[in-house]
Order: C-alpha cells, then sequence, then structure tokens
C-alpha cells in the first residue's frame, strides 16, 4: 500500500488530525483561487469530519475563497436531508450554513425521492453533468473526504455489500444488511480516479482494522478500504496516534 503516492501522517488525536485535514482543504481552495478554476470536492459524514468542518468555519478559515469549491458527497444515508443522520444535514450545519453565501455550489445526494436506485442514478447524472464527463469517462475529483469505519468500510462501501462488485456506475444504491438500511455511494472507480483521496481515522477502535487495511492481505470484501490501493492520485491517510498503534510505521 506505501507507493510513493501513498503517505501516511500520524497526529495526536481526532482534532489533530480534523486540523491537518483543514489546512489542507485550505490549500487545496487556494490553489483553486490562484488558478481561478473550481475544485471539486466530496465530503464525508463521520465524527472527524464534522470536527474539521467546524475548524473551516472558524475566522481562521472563512477568509478563503470557497466560491471556488462545488461541493459533492461522497456517500449519504437513506434519510431526508433534514434528519440528523444525513451527511448533507452534518454538512450544513457545522461548515456550509457557517459559512452563509460566499460557498459555491452544493450537490446534495437527492434522498426526497421514493427509491435508492433513482436517486443514485439522479446523482451520477449530476456528477456526469457537472464534471462534462463523456459516457465511458470516470471523473476525477479533486479531493475527496473519506472515513474508515471499525469494519473497514469506507464512504458507504461495507464489507460484503453488492457495491463493493462496483466497477460501471459511478454512483450505486448500497443495502447494508447489518444496518438494514440503504446507502448511497460513490463507487471504487470514482474514489480511485480522484486526484486526492484523503482518509481521516481516528481512535483505538480502529487500530486492528488500519492495521489490516494498510499492511495486511489484499482482502477487499472484508475490508473494503483496501480498495483505494487501486488508487490513481494520492492517497493521504491521516490518522491519529490511537488508529496507528498497531503499525509497523506508526508506534514511534
Ligand atoms: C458515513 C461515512 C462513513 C464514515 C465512517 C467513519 O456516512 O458514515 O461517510 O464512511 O466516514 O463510518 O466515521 P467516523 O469517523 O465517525 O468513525
Amino acid at each position: 500500500m506505501r507507493g510513493p503516492e501513498v503517505t501516511v501522517q500520524i497526529e495526536d488525536d481526532a482534532r489533530g488530525v480534523a486540523t491537518q485535514a483543514a489546512r489542507l482543504f485550505a490549500e487545496q481552495a487556494e490553489k483553486a483561487s490562484a488558478a481561478r478554476r473550481p475544485i471539486r470536492v466530496a465530503l464525508s459524514g463521520g465524527s472527524t469530519p464534522r470536527l474539521m468542518y467546524e475548524i473551516l468555519a472558524s475566522d481562521e478559515y472563512r477568509r478563503l475563497s470557497w466560491h471556488w469549491i462545488e461541493f459533492f458527497f461522497g456517500d449519504e444515508r437513506w434519510v431526508p436531508r433534514d434528519h440528523q443522520d444525513s451527511n448533507y444535514k452534518l454538512a450544513y450545519d457545522y461548515l456550509l450554513r457557517p459559512l452563509g453565501d460566499v460557498i459555491g455550489p452544493v450537490f446534495p445526494v437527492p434522498t426526497s425521492i421514493a427509491e435508492p436506485e433513482e436517486a443514485a442514478r439522479q446523482y451520477e447524472a449530476t456528477i456526469r453533468r457537472t464534471f462534462d464527463t463523456q459516457e465511458d469517462k470516470v471523473p476525477r475529483f479533486d479531493l475527496i473526504f473519506l472515513g474508515m469505519g471499525e469494519d473497514g468500510h469506507t464512504a458507504s462501501l461495507f464489507p460484503h455489500t453488492a457495491a463493493l462488485q462496483e466497477r460501471s456506475k459511478l454512483v450505486t444504491a448500497n443495502h447494508v444488511d447489518k444496518l438494514n438500511t440503504w446507502r448511497i455511494t460513490l463507487t471504487a472507480p470514482v474514489l480511485n480516479a480522484a486526484k486526492q483521496v484523503l482518509v481521516m481515522v481516528a481512535g483505538e477502535g480502529k487500530a486492528p482494522t488500519l492495521k489490516q487495511v494498510l499492511e495486511g492481505e489484499y482482502n477487499p470484501q472484508e475490508y473494503p478500504s483496501q480498495l483505494l490501493r487501486q488508487a490513481e492520485g494520492k492517497v493521504m491517510w491521516l490518522v491519529d496516534r490511537a488508529a496507528a498503534k498497531l503499525l509497523e510505521s506508526g508506534a514511534d
């Protein structure tokens, strides 16, 4: 996994991870505004991203040229947008609303329609339209934020679910039996086509899984986050000391 484009950066704790992620986000935003071109970013759900959103919405970062950023979502829970489990709501409450009208366009997953498959299809169409990518091409996000669950899932690519096999759709509806729910998720080809992927992982409970994901045998059915081994762009694992404690390079 440790190819030249893969880095593992260890921070003291979850706040350190979120702070570093915010810094990297800001760097990208500054580059985009200097080049006067939009950057396309996919946000994720989870507790560390929430911290990152709070940091980004603070005075230190408000001065960024937020209007160059186009916000998408790497995955979404099958709930209305104002539901407390919604990843859109998380981003809206902690980042988008506090930033107010300085931000660029936001593309939430349409969860108010009847069928998850239709929502996935519509979201894929939105992505294709915005990126202006042809039918046979995979769009390249500038930056995708991800987390990793204790079970090794990333985005909503859960172990032993159908979405892991998806190679032609950009977005798919994934039924997660163990949660008895639908999720909408970007597929592995889209994650792996991104120019940069940033995975935030914090907490001791994730240490055994992180070790398998980064240093274990390739078995993405069991550890979907291993799919990122096929990434074409840069992958940065931003992890806290507790999550890194079993890594060969983590115990300093
Ligand atoms: C979601 C996510 C998911 C998340 C991980 C890690 O909607 O749940 O996008 O992939 O990033 O579950 O979440 P935590 O950082 O809260 O453990």
